[in-house]
């Protein structure tokens, strides 16, 4: 399906914020829950796509490591200079980044990957058949194509408590989005996989917040509150932030859903 306003800029700092938010107040861990989950050996060549600022790719080294390699792609400049900052003393020749918008034809590599992951980001993608087809292609054989990402009932009550702010519902591409991978990628799995070779799990967990400020930056940092408040008068904005003291108790947790779906070839 094409859809061009399933793209999407992420800010360098909104980024930052929610990792930072999930690595201390989620009770799920996804690093540790890939590792469990999928057997990533060493020597393995693995390609990152959006990897953003490189959360994962230091976890990945971890595994790979010392002859696997693995190949960071996000079309975010800021992000990629951000990884390849964080990640400057590990070997170039196995550790490489790549300014590249997976919705523009994909470079020619040269090689075929063990593991394809996409976390969090695939789901923004303009044209999801074009690029499943291709990524197929680029698996070597016993690969996997890994999409992660939010599922269908991904913070429904945070999306309650904004409309109680601000009077507005996501918008209907954000929803469609946090949809797209249970409902589009998965049949279109099927189709390009064959059924006996695609996997689908959804997976809930909770965040808890301490307190009204840590909330709050979660918050604010999130799609949901960009485009709730698109216009809003600095007023309006002080207004919202007062309310969201007035409404929240002293700690809160919120639902979040994560669907994975992954597609092997043999
Ligand atoms: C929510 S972040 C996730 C980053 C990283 N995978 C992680 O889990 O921390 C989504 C990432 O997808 C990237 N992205 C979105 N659309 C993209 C596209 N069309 N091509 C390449 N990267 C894209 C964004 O720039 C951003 O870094």
């Amino acid at each position: 399906m094409v859809n061009k306003a399933y793209s999407y800029e992420e800010p360098k700092q909104a980024l930052n914020s929610r990792i930072s938010a999930h690595a201390k107040y989620s009770n799920f861990n996804l690093h540790e829950w890939i590792k469990e989950r999928f057997r990533i050996q060493e020597g393995d060549r693995l390609w990152d796509l959006g990897c953003g600022n490189g959360n994962f790719t230091g976890f990945f080294w971890e595994l790979v490591k010392p002859s696997g390699s693995i190949l960071g792609m996000d079309k975010n400049s800021d992000l990629i200079k951000e990884a390849q900052g964080k990640y400057k003393e590990l070997p170039k020749k196995n550790v490489q980044f790549m300014i590249h918008d997976f919705d523009d034809p994909l470079p020619d590599t040269g090689m075929s990957y063990k593991w394809i992951f996409s976390i969090y980001s695939l789901y923004y993608t303009e044209d999801s058949l074009k690029l499943m087809q291709v990524l197929k292609n680029q698996l070597a054989p016993g690969g996997a194509l890994i999409v992660i990402g939010p599922g269908p009932e991904n913070t429904k009550d945070l999306n309650e408590f904004n409309y109680s702010l601000t009077g507005k519902n996501p918008d209907e591409e954000h929803i469609k989005r946090i949809e797209r991978i249970a409902n589009e990628f998965k049949p279109l799995f099927e189709k390009i996989f064959t059924k006996e070779l695609v996997e689908y799990e959804e997976i809930d967990s909770v965040m808890n917040f301490p307190d009204i400020e840590s909330f709050s930056e979660y918050y604010k940092s999130t799609l949901l509150w960009r485009q709730s408040t698109k216009g809003f008068s600095d007023d309006k904005i002080k207004e919202i932030e007062v309310k969201i003291k007035e409404m929240i108790p002293n700690s809160i947790q919120i639902k979040k859903q994560m669907s994975c779906l992954v597609g092997r070839i043999d």
